[in-house]
């Protein structure tokens, strides 16, 4: 029982449209697992491919050599497979325009986001892109995607954080950086971003970014605009953004606005997800009109009605549908794909050598040196929690003279990346924007953000680097 059935199907009249219920048509076939059956139509609808297979052709879906995963010529990396062996593509890259791409991976937990993701970082790295990744669970997701300690050293993504914080400050790192770009670029008469020539293509990954973006995440209304921020203005300048989440409810999303551009022009890869989230997206016509998806379930296989009275029944674990998904923009969007079944059989203690593999050994690419003044210590040092918060966010501004002024100086709301940070992590001094803007009053003349630096140094207070004079310069220039 080997053999593949292939079936066309037409229209009886031009101008019909064919549609199907999986089940039904599985029921009427005889097959008794639906995953074995698969059914294409054309975009008119009026024709249709059914596919009849022995077994469920995305049961194994294997990768031969990990150099497979470096991007193409064209932008794209190679994630999975479809039913028929063809290559399920996804665009990190478009060279046409020399723009990055938005990423949106949706998944109910356990669906497999982190694995996919782990797939996608290590593509990343094999194909010269810096990655800037945050890990909401703590670092628990993709534990092999660790970052570097600094500059050069070795590591599978250019920076990871674990926290709220360290993702407030990688989002603003990689705002900054594109700010960088963007002002260095119209210097140079660009207009368009070319990949390597000088600067790598950038992508910021936020790995359960529902614990950033839902109601009540304490950074919410920040981390919306520097999502919204990047995403809008970060393609053109090689800047990526890609979230990976779980959402009932495009609610816990920042709100559907923030998703709205994103869905609509980004790649889209949607896992396991609730109905509720799968009927929002169609009725708020999220997803390419008419598409149809069937449901992914949880197992594979067979599941037939067991009868308590049945002993003959052995309770054998189902195989799972973890990593299969629907690659909305690829290829066959209305087509089950699989990502790439990686990692060792058995969970290993420690991190699974099969997944380091993946990713290669050595130092993965990082932000360009062009920016690393202006975007500071947060990055540099590679820091997470409240430290990289503090180091590369204005300090906030203070009522009064200010020096000293014993922390219980209200926030004004002039700074828009002014944040909740917790009371006691404030600084208590007169902020730097202050002694900037004294600076700068009492100087007729332009300066340049060293004079600054001196100027500043110079004024009896907390002696400050050149990135932060840098990142509160162009705050003020908001
Ligand atoms: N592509 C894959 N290859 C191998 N195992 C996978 C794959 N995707 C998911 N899994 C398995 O399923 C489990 C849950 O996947 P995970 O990526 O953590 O899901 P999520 O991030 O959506 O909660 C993983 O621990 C792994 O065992
Ligand atoms: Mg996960």
């Amino acid at each position: 029982m080997s053999t593949i059935y292939e079936l066309t199907v037409e229209a009886v009249e031009a101008g019909d449209i064919i549609t199907y219920h999986p089940m039904r048509l599985a029921a009427a076939l005889g097959i008794k697992d639906v995953n074995r059956l698969a059914v294409e139509t054309n975009i008119m609808g009026s024709k249709a491919l059914v596919t009849i297979y022995p077994h469920d052709p995305l049961a194994q879906v294997i990768l031969n050599d990990p150099q497979m995963l470096v991007m193409d010529d064209r932008g794209r990396i190679w994630i999975g497979r479809y039913h028929n062996g063809r290559p399920s593509l996804l665009r990190l890259y478009d060279p046409a325009s020399g723009s990055a791409q938005r990423l949106l991976l949706f998944g109910t937990t356990g669906a497999g986001k982190s694995t996919a993701g782990q797939i996608i970082l290590a593509a990343m790295k094999r194909s010269g892109i810096a990655v800037l990744y945050a890990d909401l669970k703590g670092g628990q997701s993709a534990p092999e995607a660790y970052g570097q300690a600094g500059h050069g050293a070795d590591g599978n993504v250019a920076w990871r954080v674990t926290t709220q914080e360290g993702t407030m400050a990688q989002l603003r790192t990689t705002w900054l950086t594109m700010m960088e770009r963007q002002e260095r670029y119209s210097a140079m008469g660009r207009s368009k971003f070319l990949r390597d020539r000088p600067d790598p293509l950038i992508y910021q990954i936020v790995d359960e970014a529902n614990r950033l973006l839902e109601k009540g995440a304490p950074y919410r209304d920040e981390a919306t605009f520097y999502i919204k921020d990047i995403g809008r203005t970060g393609r053109s300048l090689g800047i990526g953004i890609g979230l990976f989440a779980q959402a009932g409810h495009l609610e816990e999303m920042g709100g559907s606005d923030t998703l709205r551009a994103m869905l609509k022009e980004g790649e889209v890869v949607l896992l396991r997800w609730t109905s509720s989230m799968m009927r929002q997206l169609v009725t708020d016509g999220l997803l390419p009109a008419g598409m149809v998806l069937t449901p992914i379930p949880k197992y594979a296989g067979e599941v037939d009605l067991v009868s308590q009275f049945d002993e003959e029944h052995e309770d054998d674990d189902l195989p799972g549908t973890q990593g299969t998904a629907y690659n909305v923009n690829g290829r066959y969007p209305s087509s089950k794909m699989r990502f790439w079944n990686i990692g060792s059989d058995m969970p290993t203690e420690g991190l699974d050598p099969m997944v380091l593999d993946l990713y290669g050994p050595g130092a993965p690419p990082e932000i360009e040196e062009a920016a690393w003044d202006l975007i500071g210590d947060a990055y540099g040092q590679r820091l997470d929690g409240p430290e990289a918060y503090r180091a590369i966010f204005p300090e906030p501004e203070e009522d009064g003279d200010g020096e000293g002024a014993g922390g219980g100086g209200k926030k004004k709301s002039s700074a828009r990346a002014a944040s909740p940070v917790p009371e006691q992590a404030k600084p208590r001094s007169r902020t730097l924007r202050d002694r900037v803007q004294a600076v700068l009053e009492a100087h007729d003349d332009p300066l340049d953000a060293r004079e600054v630096l001196d100027l500043v140094n110079a004024d009896g207070g907390r002696p400050v680097k050149l990135g932060s004079i840098r990142n509160t310069l162009t705050t003020l220039k908001d």
